[in-house]
């Protein structure tokens, strides 16, 4: 079984997501700021994983602290929450795993006991990991109830375990119905530009033996009208208090057509990804990301040099496209103004 994330005493070893399926290459990050960068680059994806890598980012650069002076120590700790907070805007469980560390950071500095705090962030990094794992099973087994016994599944983007600490979210679903006994066939969209679905999600399937079919993004439409689809499950990225959801762009294009042909369309997402200080989807920000990962495909050029492009990473589903948010502590339905302040209460 392979490792999305892992903490070392060399520094933070991470999966080379650009470079599946074709090669399955570790790498070792060793100091925040290729921490940093690893995240920016998408070497790791996902909003819970990016969560935790950056915790791990964190705990790598607190521990490289050097110096004596309280006043300094507190200068290079938010340095290093800064850095990291400005690796990628949408995923809220970036800045949600920064908070949580920052409160660690702050219970533990008072005490004045540098390698003690050392210790404490650290630990508090390695817990949000095992935690995502756990809470990812707990989810799938919600999840898996809303499912029949024999279900064609679609997904989109990659909520598996390489977007977390491990199990999956949306994945998670799927693999606790599928470890309950009940028939799946998932559908993968390939979602491009990045190809998450065509390169990650049909690679961690196959190598659980799920049965997995690939499929283009434009083809969605046509199955679900051809009543080849039972129900949609995605992840998310970020969920505002109404219920509005952020995740991989295409999204959108699916939740509405799930509606047009009566299909339920669910988000898993752990309550970490809840975000009630941002009202709707509209206040959420959207990552735009270089038109590069557009006109090419590695380094093949696709497009006319010199064209002009949009490449928004993620779009906003209206929450009235949402038939049920499944988090770890259970499932959330409409109004979810009213749903999700009571899971995440
Ligand atoms: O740009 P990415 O690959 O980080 O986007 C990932 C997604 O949109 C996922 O669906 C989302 O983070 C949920 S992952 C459990």
């Amino acid at each position: 079984m392979f490792k999305t994330l892992e903490w070392t005493e060399a520094g933070v070893v991470l999966l080379d997501q650009r470079k599946l399926p074709t090669e399955e290459v570790y790498q070792v990050f060793g100091t925040y700021q290729e921490v940093a960068q690893a995240i920016k680059d998408m070497v790791v994806r996902g909003a819970p994983a990016i969560g935790v890598t950056a915790a791990m980012g964190i705990a790598l650069g607190v521990k490289q602290i050097e110096t004596a002076d309280p006043v300094v120590f507190v200068q290079k700790f938010l340095l290093i929450c800064d850095t990291l907070a400005a690796t990628r805007p949408t995923a809220v469980n970036l800045f949600w795993a920064i908070e949580r560390m920052k409160k660690v950071f702050y219970e533990n500095f008072k005490h004045g006991d540098f390698t003690r705090l050392k210790r404490a962030v650290e630990d508090e990094a390695l817990q949000m990991q095992q935690e995502d794992v756990e809470l990812n099973r707990r989810m799938g087994q919600l999840g898996a109830s809303l499912l029949p016994q024999k279900a064609r599944v679609l997904t989109h983007c990659n909520a598996g375990a390489l977007a977390t600490a491990g199990y999956g979210t949306a994945l998670g679903v799927i693999r606790a119905a599928v470890e309950q006994g009940n028939s799946l066939q998932v559908f993968a969209d390939e979602t491009r530009p990045f190809l998450q679905g065509a390169r990650l999600t049909a690679w961690e399937l196959q190598k659980d033996q799920i049965p997995v079919t690939l499929i283009t993004d434009n083809m969605a439409g046509h199955f679900m009208k051809s009543g080849r689809i039972d129900c949609v499950i995605v992840g998310a990225d970020r969920i505002a208090a109404n219920g509005d959801v952020a995740n991989k762009i295409g999204t959108y294009s699916l939740a509405v057509l799930a509606k047009e042909n009566s299909i339920p369309f669910y988000v898993a997402a752990p309550t970490s990804t809840l975000d009630l200080n941002t009202p709707s989807g509209e206040q959420i920000p959207i990552e735009q990301r270089s038109g590069q990962e557009v006109t090419h495909i590695k380094e093949t050029p696709i497009a006319p040099h010199g064209i002009d492009v949009a490449n928004p990473a993620f779009d906003v589903t209206p929450n009235r496209y949402v038939t049920a948010i499944i988090t770890e502590r259970g499932i959330a339905k409409s109004p979810y103004d009213e749903s999700l302040r009571k899971l995440k209460a």
